[in-house]
């Protein structure tokens, strides 16, 4: 199902009943996130909130906040246009059978072919409704406007119009106490490869310094940072344009690990069951989808120094420190008339990226199944924010197969960034973190089971000695087998019989 804005999204979240309305001023200083940090942690992930009249500094904004969106498997679903997210993987496992691939690449070339013969390719249209309201800032700005004074909101404030939104007066959000300024949160961003043309969509945040710049924190490993590396080797710009809002798959294919070269827009365009229509920037050549709520166009000059971006409460549960990054230079905002400004929170897990994270393996699974065809599930706890810690069920039929599937997924994308890997035996249910625990106690001699590696680490690693290196352990909790060093039976679990259940249940005792 394709939605075509934000607001299209909000009125089908409400009408399933997955919606909460705040209707009084809330400010966007700390207070949407306080409301909405306590909602994610609800279990199931709460409902989503559409604050109506957020107010940056004590002003109220035209402009709903909508937050949570995406945070339970329900929403996911719903974004997808599905009841379930194990029937899009399903969909999209069947899809990639086709022809067996013979590394993830490939089979994400392949889920290309098979995204294009199905209406994923996007289309390029000459209007869109993203430009509804143009602002251009060609000319070099001349001062740093401070944010404006605030005044007193009495509860019949009317609520003004923005004549000219900047990035002063949207309601962008300050998460956390200690945070470096605001952050759009939910930033979809485009940039290209400056050699071979690919595009590349991905979600990297985005911190206000004053009304024309803000810094972009696309990490080290990431697409953009490559593409960026290849504008400063040449001191070209590099524009770059930042959408908000549209279909709600938009985000989650930003989020997407798919490999470099790959355009996400082809899998939001599959998942949605529509072409994207893909609209011209109005101050760059780049395009972004025609039914976006917010486009922020811009460019980085190479010749310009990084500057500090952060300290920013991150996904970790920690505040990521300031380091440096591209300063992004904006040349136009432009905007739908009934433009929704969509946003998360992220910091200490359960958060709304768990389940975004979470629909990513999912969707995946099929593709790693691919590769290590002994793989029955795969599972990251939200307590492992994201990849510090995989969990992985096999079909184990040889010695040393677990450490064959850890190293084989510590060389896979971003899976590079897991912390801790364990397998299990394909009994376990890897969802079920104390089923996993009781298993890796049981069944490993820790000596004998576990294995050191070094790879490159998640900057946002605050626990690592050096940013972005770091060590990686892998723990194998599966039933030992001749040659793995064990040389004595191994028990049986102990398991009720079956039989005396089904009796027992029959009679009302059970
Ligand atoms: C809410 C949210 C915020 C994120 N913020 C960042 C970020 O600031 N920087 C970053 O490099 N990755 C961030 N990520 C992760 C990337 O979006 C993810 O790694 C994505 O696959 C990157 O796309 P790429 O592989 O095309 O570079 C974030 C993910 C989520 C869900």
């Amino acid at each position: 199902m394709a939605f075509e804005s934000f607001g299209d999204w909000i009125r089908h979240l409400e009408e399933a009943g997955e919606l909460r309305r705040i209707r009084e001023p809330v400010a966007t200083e700390l207070e949407i996130t306080a409301i909405a940090d306590r909602e994610m942690k609800r279990p199931g992930g709460g409902q989503a909130l559409l604050f109506e009249k957020p107010t940056v500094n004590g002003v109220v904004t035209p402009f709903p906040v909508a937050i949570n969106t995406l945070g339970s498997w329900s929403r996911m679903a719903r974004s997808m246009g599905s009841d379930s997210v194990d029937a899009v993987a399903a969909e999209l496992g069947a899809l990639v059978k086709a022809k067996p691939p013979s590394d993830l690449r490939e089979a994400l070339r392949l889920l290309s072919l098979g995204l294009d013969l199905r209406f994923a390719r996007p289309r390029t249209v000459s209007r869109g409704a993203c430009q509804d309201i143009v602002h251009r800032f060609d000319a070099p700005a001349t001062r740093t406007e401070p944010w404006p004074a605030a005044p007193v909101i009495t509860e019949n404030s009317p609520t003004p119009s923005i004549a000219s939104p900047t990035l002063l007066n949207l309601p962008i959000l300050h998460c956390w106490p200690l945070d470096g300024g605001r952050f759009l949160t939910l930033p979809c961003v485009v940039t290209q490869d400056p050699d071979t043309g690919d595009r590349n969509l991905g979600m990297y945040r985005v911190q206000i310094y004053d009304d024309r710049t803000t810094g972009l924190h696309w990490q080290l490993q990431k697409v953009a940072a490559r593409h960026g590396r290849r504008y400063y080797e040449t001191g070209r710009r590099m524009p770059v344009a930042i959408f908000l809002g549209g279909d709600p798959v938009f985000p989650f294919a930003a989020t997407a690990p798919l490999p470099d070269g790959l355009d996400e827009f082809l899998l939001a365009g599959y998942l949605r069951k529509k072409s994207i229509e893909l609209v011209k920037c109005v101050t760059n050549d780049l395009q972004v989808p025609a039914n976006a709520d917010f486009v922020i166009e811009g460019y980085v000059d190479p010749k310009e120094p990084l500057r500090d971006e952060g300290p920013f409460g991150d996904h970790t549960g920690y505040y990521t420190l300031p380091e440096p990054y591209p300063v992004f230079h904006i040349t136009a905002i432009t905007h739908r008339h009934d433009a929704v400004y969509p946003a998360t929170i992220v910091g200490r897990p359960p958060m709304e990226d768990f389940y975004i994270g979470a629909a990513s393996v999912k969707l995946f699974l099929p593709i790693f199944r691919m590769n290590f065809p002994e793989i029955v599930d795969i599972a990251l706890p939200a307590e492992g924010v994201f990849h510090n810690l995989v969990v992985v069920s096999i079909r184990k039929t040889y010695p040393m197969q677990a450490y064959k599937v850890m190293h084989g997924l510590w060389g896979m994308g971003q899976m590079m960034f897991t912390k801790y890997i364990i397998v299990v035996d394909a009994g376990v249910n890897v969802h079920n973190t104390s089923e996993v625990l009781f298993h890796l106690c049981a069944n490993t001699d820790p000596e004998r089971d576990s294995e050191f590696a070094r790879g490159p680490a998640d900057v946002l690693d605050h626990a690592t000695s050096e940013i972005a290196v770091g060590s990686k352990l892998g723990i194998d909790a599966t039933k030992k087998l001749p040659g793995e060093g064990f040389r004595r039976p191994w028990p049986p679990l102990i398991r009720m019989d079956p039989a005396v259940e089904d009796r027992l249940r029959s009679l009302g005792k059970l």
